[in-house]
Formats: C-alpha cells, sequence, structure tokens
C-alpha cells in the first residue's frame, strides 16, 4: 500500500498569556512561533483581561510568522487546530474565534485540543534531522504546569486515565508562590530553578504533606513556608536577602520529593516503566536530574521534553491535532471553549 499523502496543520495555543501558533506536516515541526507577554511581570500575575487584549493584538502577526517559517500558504493546509481549554476563557476566545474563522475561510476541518492532553503528546513531535526516542505505549506520564499536578496512564495517543492529580494547588502554583513571598519576580518556578542550583537543599526543611493514593496537596507547604518566613523575618528583616539561595534550594527539593514519591509509587503499582514528564514544571532542571537518577536506580526508560516544548506552545497542539486527524476527530463551527 502506498503512502497516504502527508498532513499539514496549524496549531494555535492561547489558553494563559503566550500567543503560539506551529505548522506540523505529519509528525515533523516546521515552526514553532510563541509570542510571551511581559506585560503581565509588573503585576506578580497573569491578568486575565489584558492578557486577551494582547492575544488579539499578537494572533495575526504569530500565525503568520508560522506559516511564513515553515514556507506554506494558507492553502497548503489540511486543518486547523486550536486549544479548547483549560485556559482563560477571554484568551481561549480569541485562538478558538481566529481558528474558526480561517477553517471556514480556507474550508478545512477545525480540531479542537485539550490543552493538557497537548503538553502529555508533545513527546511524540518529530523535528527534521533529530533522532528521538518516543516512549511506548502505554507509559506514565507526570503532568507539572501553572494550574495542574496529575500522574496519567497514556494507554493511546487520545486514551488517557489520570490515576492521581492535586486537590488543591498545582506543583507549578507552588513555585510561584514561594517565590512570590521572597519577593521574587513573575513566573518563579524558572527563578527558583536558576537560584537553586547555587544554594543548598538539605539547609531548611518543610513538612510534606499526607494525602490518599497518588494524589497530591501543596497549599499546606506554601503555607507553611510563608509562616517559616513571617518568623525568621521577625527576627531578622535581612533573612530572605542573606538566605535565598538556600531557601530556592530547600523549598525546590521539597516539591520534588513530593512528585517523586507518589510517582514511584504509581510505577510500582502499575508495573509502566516508561516515565515522562510534562508541562511547564517539567522545565525544572532539579525535576528532570531527580528523574535520570531515580530511572538509573530503579530501571525506568524516562523521557524529559525540550525545554522549548514544555511551557505553552502550539506545537503541542499541532501534534495532538494530527492524532486526531487520523480518526477524523472533527469540531463543528459551533464549539466553545471551556475554562476548566
Ligand atoms: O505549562 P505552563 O507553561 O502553563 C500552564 O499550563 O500552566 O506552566 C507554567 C508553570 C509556571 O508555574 C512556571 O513557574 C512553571 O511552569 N515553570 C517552572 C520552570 N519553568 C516554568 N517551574 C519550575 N522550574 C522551572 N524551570
Ligand atoms: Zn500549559
Amino acid at each position: 500500500m502506498g503512502r497516504s499523502r502527508e498532513v499539514k496543520i496549524l496549531g494555535i495555543e492561547s489558553s494563559c498569556d503566550d500567543t503560539s501558533a506551529a505548522v506540523i506536516c505529519d509528525r515533523v515541526l516546521l515552526s514553532n512561533v510563541i509570542a510571551n507577554q511581559k506585560v503581565h511581570e509588573k503585576y506578580g500575575g497573569v491578568i486575565p483581561e489584558l492578557a486577551s487584549r494582547v492575544h488579539q493584538q499578537n494572533i495575526i502577526p504569530v500565525v503568520d510568522t508560522a506559516l511564513k517559517e515553515a514556507n506554506i500558504t494558507k492553502s497548503d493546509l489540511d486543518a486547523i487546530a486550536f486549544t479548547k481549554g483549560p485556559g482563560l476563557l477571554g484568551s481561549l476566545l480569541v485562538g478558538v474565534s481566529f481558528a474558526k474563522g480561517l477553517a471556514a475561510s480556507i474550508g478545512v476541518p477545525l480540531i479542537e485540543v485539550n490543552h493538557l492532553q497537548g503538553h502529555v503528546l508533545s513527546h511524540f513531535l518529530e523535528e527534521d534531522g533529530k533522532t528521538k526516542i518516543f516512549p511506548s505505549l502505554p507509559f506514565l506520564c507526570l503532568l507539572v504546569s501553572g494550574g495542574h499536578t496529575q500522574i496519567i496512564v497514556v494507554k493511546d495517543y487520545l486514551d488517557f486515565e489520570i490515576i492521581g492529580e492535586t486537590i488543591d494547588d498545582a506543583a507549578g502554583e507552588a513555585f510561584d508562590k514561594c517565590a512570590k513571598v521572597m519577593g521574587l519576580p513573575y513566573p518563579g518556578g524558572p527563578v527558583i530553578d536558576a537560584l537553586a542550583k547555587e544554594g543548598n537543599p538539605t539547609a531548611f526543611s518543610f513538612a510534606k504533606p499526607k494525602v490518599a493514593d497518588f494524589n497530591y496537596s501543596f497549599s499546606g507547604l506554601k503555607t507553611s513556608f510563608l509562616y517559616f518566613l513571617q518568623k525568621k523575618i521577625a527576627e531578622n528583616p535581612a533573612f530572605v536577602e542573606e538566605n535565598k539561595i538556600d531557601l530556592c534550594a530547600s523549598i525546590q527539593q521539597t516539591i520534588i520529593d513530593i512528585l517523586m514519591d507518589k510517582l514511584i509509587k504509581a510505577v510500582a503499582k502499575t508495573g509502566i516503566k516508561d516515565v515522562a514528564i510534562a508541562g511547564g514544571v517539567s522545565a525544572n532542571s532539579g525535576l528532570a536530574g531527580r528523574l535520570h537518577q531515580t530511572s538509573a536506580q530503579l530501571g525506568w526508560n524516562v523521557f524529559v521534553p525540550e525545554r522549548k516544548f514544555t511551557t505553552d506552545n502550539a506545537a503541542m497542539i499541532a501534534i495532538t491535532a494530527y492524532f486526531k486527524y487520523q480518526k477524523a476527530l472533527f469540531s463543528s463551527l459551533d464549539v466553545t471553549p471551556f475554562a476548566s
């Protein structure tokens, strides 16, 4: 049987504060353009109304650049994919509306993508000239982002079973909130990661939550970190400044301990040894390091995404749409986004 025709898909991601567009040809990435919104930094978090306004300014140039970098035009596209949710409603609406308009005008199918599924399936992206080993099905994925923390059994590309998740804050939120109380800029995760490299991870210890099964909890850690700092600052106003790198290393170590404890239990219970991480927090060098160390001890095959595929990007939306395209899972033009 002859090889079927190549499929070119444009993916659009606008769930939070990054506007992104990507083009893939089958599973090969041709372009992945991301416009970050710097406007939120001074507020210490994403302001939804500002985010949707900036998406509106960015979306046309970002899509345009993605098509140019992929060396194609609109008429070469076979489908348009967009993030349906979860995310900020006003932000999602910009991507959804744009995708609908474009799909209707060029007469190609529209494909809705779940943002979380996108993070996980980013592991199946291919790049020209790069050899890559892919997780084999079924595999376990620890999805750690600013809004979610889940342990997923990926049974097939589009068949996921969530076996554990956070009952309150996400791991990324724990990083960001702890950074904020230390006066570090937003988003705090990458800042803590960088400072932690210089610090002592056992300088301070924080209580770890006791949660059933493969579930997580991070809200207690943030609160105990805040109370600990308030007490120390009362004794010495320069405490944070004098201990910043050790505080970062210690809080990062605690978050990694919490994440790894349940992941190790999930591998033991399921017997699945292909283990991936995905989402913004999977960019954390300490987490990746610990995963590799654990894999050497326990014989896992681990998969850490390249940094450019860890945080929000449209390449992950396009690859997920590729798998949906194979099954003709298309959306109608009256599809609406969902926030959570
Ligand atoms: O996946 P993502 O870009 O957006 C959501 O879907 O939430 O994740 C953003 C989160 C933020 O909380 C950010 O602080 C965190 O990922 N993050 C990191 C690192 N890079 C991004 N956390 C720890 N270490 C990093 N290097
Ligand atoms: Zn995300």
